[in-house]
């Protein structure tokens, strides 16, 4: 805690120094009973404040894809923080492994073995972490697959699985939480895992692409969704991290088609990943960007400027356009602060 917070916090809490206080507000003429009327609320402010300052140091919380790279590295930095973690993942053998490790290190968790693709198991899930946990207040949808080659030499059973796992499950998991979040509520958070390739197409990986735009697009409207609530929401913008990711998914994909997993490719396109970011490091960071509340959590800085390249391109097509069809009366409404869509 920040020398100076802790200092000002002191001060508001104890009987001797909230006098003070009183007396340089100069509210010197306040009873004995208002007196203690203020020195209450100092304190609920302070255990208030205190709270916040230390969050999610006594939430608990819930990770898609905690067995491994950044999923395990945001739920190793959410247990570091004082957190209660159910860790779900749908490989059972590694998230034991990791539930052991994190108990050993003193954590408050619990490993449910899940796949995040099954929408209708997402209340199931739920009940049985927050019966484990109590409240859950943080989510964090991290479970991804980065299956599929080119548009058109991906099966179609692929493209539908890349979806179910990166996309649909950030939908489900929104869906069941957002409702016990509101009807609880108090400060939640929701934190999705996007990608570059959620800003920028990478070549040879359409269904990832596609799905990881999808996920930003789901993230950007639960912000807007969620602006009047206490609910927070970000998206995790990973360039390369040092993952399995492409052994896990591949195999996994490999299993889907029924095919021998080609390891070969799987080596190739870790080469780079390898030399990517720490994935506990990452799960340190993304622990500090939702304390902070922030939306966008990016790993690398040099990605900027291929985003903005890729949205120049759009808006150079709108200032080039000759304005043909007059003006847009949706984006008139929307400009005069009208709601222009009703729900
Ligand atoms: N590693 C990177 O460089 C990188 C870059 C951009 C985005 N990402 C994204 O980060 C997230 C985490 O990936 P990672 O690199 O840590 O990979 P990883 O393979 O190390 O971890 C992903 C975990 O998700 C689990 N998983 C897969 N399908 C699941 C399902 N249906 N239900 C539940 N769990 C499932 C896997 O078993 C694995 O434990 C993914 O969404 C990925 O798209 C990673």
């Amino acid at each position: 805690m920040p020398r100076d917070d802790h200092d000002r916090r002191a001060s508001r809490s104890d009987p001797a120094t909230a006098e003070r206080w009183l007396e340089t507000a100069n509210l010197r003429w306040c009873d004995v009973n208002s007196r203690r009327r203020l020195q209450s609320v100092f304190r609920r402010f302070d255990a208030e404040s205190e709270h916040e300052m230390n969050w999610p140091s006594g939430e608990a919380a819930l990770v898609t894809g905690a067995a491994s790279g950044i999923g395990l590295g945001v739920a190793r930095a959410l247990v570091a923080a004082g957190a209660a973690v159910a860790l779900t993942d749908v490989d059972g053998e590694r998230l034991d492994a990791v539930a052991r490790e994190l108990t050993e290190n003193g954590g408050n968790v619990v490993a449910l073995r899940f796949d995040a693709s099954d929408t209708l198991g997402w209340e199931s899930l739920a009940d049985r972490a927050e019966a484990a946990l109590g409240p859950i207040s943080i989510v964090c949808s991290i479970a991804g697959v980065n299956g599929g080659t080119t548009a058109d030499g991906t099966p179609a059973e692929v493209w539908q699985w890349v979806f179910r796992v990166n996309t649909e499950s950030q939908f489900a998991a929104a869906a069941t939480f957002i409702p016990r979040f509101k009807a609880r509520g108090g400060r939640a958070h929701l934190l999705n895992t996007s990608s570059i390739s959620g800003f920028i197409p990478l070549p040879g990986v359409a269904a990832y692409t596609a799905s990881k735009f999808a996920c930003t697009g789901l993230t950007m409207a639960l912000r807007e969704e969620l602006k009047d609530t206490e609910i927070g929401v970000s998206l995790l913008i990973p360039g390369a991290v040092a993952t399995r990711i492409n052994y896990s998914a591949g195999e996994a994909e490999a299993r889907l088609l029924g095919r021998e997993m080609n390891v070969e490719l799987a080596a190739a396109n870790s080469e780079l990943l390898m030399k990517g970011a720490d994935p506990d490091r990452v799960g340190e960071q993304v622990i500090e960007a939702m304390a902070a509340n922030e939306m966008y959590i990016v790993t690398h800085r040099e990605w900027g400027d291929r985003i903005a390249g890729v949205f120049d391109e759009v808006v150079r097509a709108y200032r080039d356009f000759d304005g043909r069809h007059g003006p847009d009366p949706v984006a008139q409404a929307m400009l005069a602060g009208i709601d222009a869509i009703h729900t």
